[in-house]
C-alpha cells in the first residue's frame, strides 16, 4: 500500500500517518520530521533547510525530491509506505509520478484531510513536541496542557514554525502551492477526502474506512 498524506498545516497529517503507518505495518515518511532531524544534527542540509522553514517557505523542491527517491527505495519500503508531507508542490508531484512509474510501484490513494482554519491554528498554536524523540503532543491554547514528554521526560517545546506569523505563512504557502495537487491526484482518481474533524480516534477510524475500501484490500 503506497499512500500519501495531504492537508494543510496541523490538519493531522502525522498524527494519522502514525497510527495508519503502525496499522499496516509499513513506514511513514514525513519530509518534515527528515529536515528538522537533518536541523537537530546541524548537517549542511540542516543548515540551508531551516533558513526556509523557520519563516515558513518550503525548502527547494529538488531536496525533498532526493530525500524520498533514497528513503522509498530502502528494503522497509517493500510492503509499502506513507508519504506525509510529500509531495507539495506540481513538480514534486510530477518526480513522485516519474520515480514510481520507473519502479513499476502506482500510488493507491492519496488521503486528503480537511478541518475549519480555526480549528487549524488552534490545533498549531498549542502544540508540543519533544525535542528529544520528536514526539508530538496537542497542547490547550492557553498554553496548559502536557509539559514533559511521556517517553523520555524531556521539557515540550514549541516548533519555531509554530508562532502566529509562521503559521498565517504556512496556511498561505499550502493554499498556493500545494492545494493544486488535489486536482492533479483528483484527475487520475486517487483522492480519498476525510474530516479532519473530531478526536483523533475517530478520524483514524474515518481513515481505516477508506484504507479498507480501496482496491485488493
Ligand atoms: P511539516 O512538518 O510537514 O509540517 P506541516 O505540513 O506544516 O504539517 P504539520 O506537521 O504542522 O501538521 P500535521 O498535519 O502533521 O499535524 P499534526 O498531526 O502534527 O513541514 C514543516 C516544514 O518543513 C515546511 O513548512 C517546509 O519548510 C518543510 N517541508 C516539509 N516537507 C516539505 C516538502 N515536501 N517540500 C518542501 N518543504 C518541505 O497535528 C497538529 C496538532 O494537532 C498536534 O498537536 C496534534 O497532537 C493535534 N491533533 C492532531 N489531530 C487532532 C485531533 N483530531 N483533534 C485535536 N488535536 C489534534
Amino acid at each position: 500500500m503506497r499512500l500519501v498524506f495531504l492537508g494543510p498545516p496541523g490538519v493531522g497529517k502525522g498524527t494519522q500517518a502514525t497510527r495508519a503507518a503502525a496499522a499496516h505495518g509499513i513506514p511513514q515518511i514525513s519530509t518534515g520530521d527528515i529536515l528538522r532531524e537533518a536541523v537537530r544534527r546541524g548537517s549542511e542540509l540542516g543548515v540551508k533547510a531551516g533558513e526556509y522553514m523557520d519563516r515558513g517557505a518550503l525548502v527547494p523542491d529538488e531536496v525533498v525530491v532526493g530525500l524520498v527517491a533514497e528513503r522509498t527505495a530502502r528494503p522497509d519500503c517493500v510492503p509499502g509506505f506513507i508519504l506525509d508531507g510529500f509531495p507539495r508542490t506540481v513538480p514534486q508531484a510530477q518526480a513522485l509520478d516519474v520515480m514510481l512509474a520507473s519502479r513499476g510501484l502506482p500510488l493507491s490513494a492519496v488521503v486528503t484531510m480537511v478541518a475549519p482554519a480555526e480549528e487549524i491554528v488552534r490545533r498549531l498554536s498549542s502544540r508540543r513536541v519533544c525535542p528529544g524523540c520528536g514526539r508530538v503532543y496537542a497542547g490547550n491554547p492557553d498554553g496548559s496542557g502536557p509539559a514533559a514528554c511521556e517517553a523520555d521526560g524531556q521539557a515540550l517545546a514549541q516548533r519555531s514554525d509554530d508562532h502566529p506569523e509562521v503559521i498565517r505563512e504556512r496556511l498561505k504557502v499550502y493554499e498556493v502551492q500545494t492545494a493544486p495537487l488535489i486536482g492533479h491526484y483528483g484527475a487520475l482518481g486517487l483522492v480519498r477526502e476525510v474530516d479532519g474533524l473530531g478526536a483523533v480516534d475517530e478520524v483514524a477510524a474515518r481513515i481505516g474506512q477508506v484504507l479498507a475500501g480501496l482496491p485488493g484490500r
